[in-house]
């Protein structure tokens, strides 16, 4: 229950945002899981404790950034697998008041030390155990500098107070889930290795059973340095300096430098559309909107609704486009500080048009659309989750750590994992194959870099008020879940649960396959493969977390993804009793 006095807060809170019935009438605000739909706020996400917290700076009078900062710490505290402190992401953000979109890049860089050729062993060849865990892979961490910089330009609460309820749950602990157990289960041998996650997240060598309940001490202790001095807390001071000592310890090249000298940067989104929606997206140094806005270009003509969902000539069609994005992807896009990127080119209506004018009722062959690019496995760990306020305000908010619990390593004493995202660099020079290997130049390693990535938050407007706010993990495949899920609401005109439930596919235009989820009948995979498509049932791909914004009624409906366990938490107003 509230006190009296939250409760005037609160009406004071939605008076001043001008929500004049919940003001006028004595209502008060209420948080509510997994409501069918709400007015006063939601956040969407793949762990239900992590969304109620966000919901809950929303009925403290937070706005969407606030409730994103704090949804985005909870998560790093409970649901480690991708929610972190020690990786990177893109926030998307939509004022209300003046309609502007930005986004807050918080990218993990390239320490200085690193070079285009520090994965290769003495015979040329990846060193694959050191390109995905352990010390070597880890990237500059961007998390805490993001949130820090996304409160500065848009949060209204005090920095402390959203980072308080992460610190609670770390201090006090919180409750192991089914997910959570079973992932670190999984991680035995490589936290035993590490020694020091086995320390933080085992008892006794022994990975904690779903139902217990996990402290996280260490965490904690991060945690309170960067509630009292915000970023700086973590980028300089007693957390740089225990990470620096575990590198050179361990042969890892992240330095106090790296830290100190870590910016997140706020750029202009890129924009398309698509049937008279307005598309915004996240650019560089993601390639996932500028990827969606070519896909979606290339699909603009053709009439997805007639063929439907899940039928051959959709997928077809879907896998299609897919290919030709992502060979653009591997030829042209890399970290726009470091290399040109003809983005106006890549995002033009002739280029989309030039594209869908190569397209038959046949498969392409892959190889056929990269000519001369040609010289001869991504999991589903990365987390997104959505948020709206009262007034309209809009996050959309995709962070990883790039492999499940990243490079499994911990700095002793820090409490947090750090990412492997160094292994979205372009790790082999010149070698881009069928395996899907890119070793083009704009994605090279090189200091101070950031990697290439597919995140992709995305917000669609229509009529210029927005409709839809998703993205998703998946590595490569985050690209297509987005395209999915906006094509089935847009297209195929299904409920944004419909649209998310909905079987997926993915291209990626080398290796030349569609990886079908097992939903998909096998008829339809018969007949894709009569179109000449090689075809190969994959597991669950992606995991969106969705809003959509009903424009009949403004109401905010969620979709969360279950694939994993995803919750919603939204704010009703309750008349008082
Ligand atoms: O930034 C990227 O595109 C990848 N590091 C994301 C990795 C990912 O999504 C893995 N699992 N979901």
């Amino acid at each position: 229950m509230l006190s009296l006095r939250a409760k005037k807060r609160v009406r004071a809170v939605f008076a001043a945002l001008g929500i004049g019935a919940l003001a006028a009438s004595a209502a008060r605000a209420e948080v509510v899981s997994d409501p069918a739909s709400v007015r006063g706020g939601l956040v969407v996400s793949v762990d239900p404790v992590a969304s109620r917290i966000g919901a809950e700076v929303l009925e403290r009078g937070g706005n969407a950034v606030d409730a994103a900062v704090a949804t985005a710490l909870a998560l790093a505290v409970t649901f480690p697998e991708a929610g972190n402190l020690g990786g990177g992401g893109f926030m998307l953000v939509r004022e209300a008041s003046s309609g502007a979109a930005y986004t807050v890049d918080y990218r993990e860089r390239a320490p200085r030390l690193a070079t285009p050729d520090m994965f290769l062993g003495t015979d040329g060849r990846i060193d694959r155990r050191a390109a995905s865990v352990g010390w070597l892979v880890v990237g500059v961490p961007g998390t805490p500098m993001g949130l820090w910089t996304a409160h500065r330009r848009g949060g209204r609460l005090a920095w402390r107070d959203l980072v308080a309820p992460a610190i609670k749950l770390a201090e006090e602990g919180f409750v192991v889930t089914a997910i959570l157990a079973e992932g670190l289960e999984s991680q035995q041998e490589d936290f035993t290795s590490f020694r020091e996650p086995a320390r933080v997240y085992f008892d006794n060598g022994k990975p904690p059973a779903a139902g217990s309940t996990l402290r996280l001490p260490d965490f904690a202790r991060t945690l309170r340095r960067i509630a009292e001095h915000g970023a700086p807390g973590f980028y300089v001071g007693p957390t740089a300096e225990l990470v620096e000592l575990a590198m050179i310890a361990e042969g890892g090249l992240v330095r106090r430098d790296d830290l100190a000298g870590y910016e997140a940067v706020i750029r202009e989104p890129v924009r398309g559309h698509y049937r008279g929606h307005e598309i915004v997206s996240m650019g560089p140094p993601s390639s996932g909107g500028v990827a969606l806005i070519q896909m979606l270009g290339i699909l603009e003509g053709f009439n997805l609704a007639e063929s439907g969902p899940g039928q051959p000539r959709t997928l077809h069609l879907l896998a299609e486009a897919m290919k030709r994005a992502f060979c653009d992807r591997a030829r042209f896009l890399g970290d726009t500080d470091f290399v040109p990127v003809p983005l106006e080119r890549l995002l033009s209506t002739e280029h989309a048009a030039r594209w869908r004018s190569t397209i038959g009722p046949r498969a392409t062959p892959a190889a056929a659309i990269g000519q001369g690019l040609l010289t001869g496995t991504e999991a589903n760990e990365t987390t997104h989750f959505s948020v709206i306020d009262a007034a309209g305000n809009i996050v959309s908010n995709t962070y990883t750590l790039e492999g499940r619990f990243g490079a499994k390593v911990i700095a002793p004493g820090t409490g947090f994992l750090l990412n492997n995202e160094m292994h979205d660099f372009n790790i082999r020079p010149g070698q881009t194959d069928e395996t899907g290997l890119i070793g083009t130049e704009p994605n090279l390693i090189a200091p101070g870099k950031r990697m290439l990535s597919s995140q992709t938050p995305t917000l669609v407007l229509h009529d210029g008020k927005p409709l839809l706010v998703l993205g998703s993990p998946g590595g490569r495949t985050i690209i297509n879940t987005v395209l999915a899920v906006l094509s089935n609401v847009i297209d195929h005109r299904m409920t944004i649960q419909e649209a998310i439930d909905a079987p997926r596919v993915h291209h990626q235009w080398e290796p030349d396959e569609i990886v079908v989820e097992p939903g998909i009948p096998v008829a339809t995979r018969a007949a894709l493969e009569a179109m000449g498509h090689v075809v190969r049932v994959g597991p669950a791909q992606g995991d969106c977390h969705a809003i959509l914004i009903d424009p009949a009624t403004g109401e905010f409906i969620p979709g969360a993804d279950r694939r994993r366990q995803g919750g919603a938490a939204g704010i009703v107003a309750r008349p008082e009793r």
